[in-house]
């Protein structure tokens, strides 16, 4: 624990290093990142491991061993999920303010979605396809079900 709090600091000052030499960084880059922008990086994370899972299961490339770590990838980021939405992180992003105010809705539907994530996981793990991708659906539709009610269409 004491090695990382002395550790992190010089982490940050190389990544500000790295941040501020790099030409071809984005302005929205040198910014530095806010609670949203984690949020953000997570949501987008599950994302691309989705994506990553549809190539697998579509028999699109053919690598059988990646799906089960795709598969608890997406698990990991959605037990990170709860811990996402300080109050005051909605403005300019698409966070609607009903989250906060039907908080234990909200929560219930995080809870929902790690109920599917970890059926993704154990089907994954039985090395059963069909099955896996009949999980990976599931889980697609807990994301949807969400974004419904509590993703705005534009950042507000
Ligand atoms: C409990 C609700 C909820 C669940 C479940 C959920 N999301 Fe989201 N998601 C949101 C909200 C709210 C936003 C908008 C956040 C913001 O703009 O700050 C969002 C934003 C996103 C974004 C856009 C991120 C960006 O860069 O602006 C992506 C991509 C995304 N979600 C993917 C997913 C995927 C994939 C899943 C399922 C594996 C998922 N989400 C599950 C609520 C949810």
């Amino acid at each position: 624990m004491n090695r990382h709090r002395r550790t992190l600091p010089l982490l940050g000052a190389a990544g500000a290093v790295l941040l501020f030499t790099t030409p071809a960084a984005s302005q929205q880059q040198r910014q530095p990142p806010t609670p949203a922008d984690y949020r953000h990086s997570i949501m987008e994370g599950m994302e691309q491991h989705q994506g990553a899972l549809r190539s697998l299961l579509t028999g699109v490339v053919d690598h059988p061993d990646h799906v089960l770590p795709h598969a608890q990838a997406i698990q990991a980021l959605s037990m990170m999920l709860p811990e996402v939405w300080p109050e005051g992180s909605a403005e300019g992003t698409r966070a609607k303010p009903e989250i906060w105010a039907n908080w234990s809705d909200f929560m219930s539907r995080i809870t929902a979605l790690q109920e599917t994530t970890a059926a993704l996981v154990s089907a994954a793990e039985s090395g059963n396809m069909e099955a896996t991708s009949e999980a990976a659906g599931n889980v697609q539709r807990a994301c949807r079900s969400c974004h419904g009610d509590y993703r705005a269409r534009q950042q507000r």
